[in-house]
């Protein structure tokens, strides 16, 4: 339930949207393996990026990259990932820009990247209207299935509420994503970068300690080079986690997006 109420009392600022979205597409919380009680709370388009202009900048400051490799721990429902390559198929045709997919996405949660890989979310009414706000036609990339994505400790007593229908993701995105369950520190020791990775790690590492924070982004820090980018979200902030960054060759770019420098 503590979590649950920061959701509440989270300082999203909504004055661009024509109309605040609703919670997230789901509210799954589970304690995890490091014994922490963790939310899987997201929603397509959250609204701690400026999704617009960070694929245009990704678009530019990759421009000379025949790859770029999209990393995005703590995945969730999969709507972090659908919002970037969303983001992407908007832009049209015309660039290179098959050389950003498939996004490779991972959470250490078995029951959620369940439903990630189900290529089915769970919508309401606000919600669409918000992903409208961010693409032009939430048809063309959403169906309204007849299957049911049931999620366990999902707060059914705003989730299972009538206003939410179950959705399936098309194909044209559901293509350019691979959801992993793994858990985020194995991949970060074990990664390697060639200048070309955006390492999302977003609305994760605040839930967890000062201490677990530094060493990530040390590690993180030891493990992009001069060029790629780190990307947090709006529970992250509230921690140490920006100036681990700033003292670490990371330099804020756009709203929680971050180059590395050195
Ligand atoms: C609040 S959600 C964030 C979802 C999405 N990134 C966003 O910003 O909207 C946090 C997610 O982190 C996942 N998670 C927690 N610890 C993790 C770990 N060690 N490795 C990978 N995923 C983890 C949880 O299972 C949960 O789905």
């Amino acid at each position: 339930m503590k979590i649950y109420a920061n959701y509440l009392t989270s300082n999203i600022n909504y004055s661009n949207y024509s109309s605040k979205p609703s919670f997230g597409t789901n509210g799954r919380v589970y304690r995890s393996q490091y014994g922490i009680e963790m939310g899987t709370m997201t929603y397509p388009f959250r609204s701690d990026i400026e999704w617009k202009k960070l694929t245009q900048y990704l678009i530019e400051h990759f421009k000379n990259k025949d790859k770029v490799n999209i990393v995005q721990f703590a995945a969730s429902d999969g709507s972090e990932a659908y919002s970037q390559i969303i983001s992407f198929l908007e832009r049209g045709k015309g660039e290179n820009l098959g050389k950003f997919f498939p996004i490779q996405a991972y959470d250490i949660d078995e029951e959620i990247i369940k439903a990630a890989k189900s290529g089915l979310l769970n919508i309401n009414p606000q919600n669409i209207e918000h992903i409208n706000y961010n693409c032009k036609d939430f048809s063309k990339y959403f169906m309204l299935s007849d299957k049911k994505l049931e999620i366990n400790n999902n707060f059914d007593d705003l989730f299972n509420k009538p206003n939410y229908s179950t959705y399936q993701v098309c194909d044209n995105v559901r293509g350019k994503v691979i959801f992993n369950h793994a858990d985020m520190f194995d991949i970060l020791v074990s990664m390697e970068d060639q200048s070309n990775t955006v390492l999302m790690c977003r609305n994760v590492l605040g839930y967890f300690s000062d201490k677990v924070i530094k060493n990530t982004v040390e590690m993180a820090s030891r493990k992009l080079k001069k060029d790629s980018l780190f990307i947090i979200g709006e529970i992250d902030t509230d921690k140490l986690l920006k100036y681990y960054l700033q003292n670490n060759n990371f330099k804020e770019i756009l709203k929680n997006v971050f180059l590395k420098t050195a």
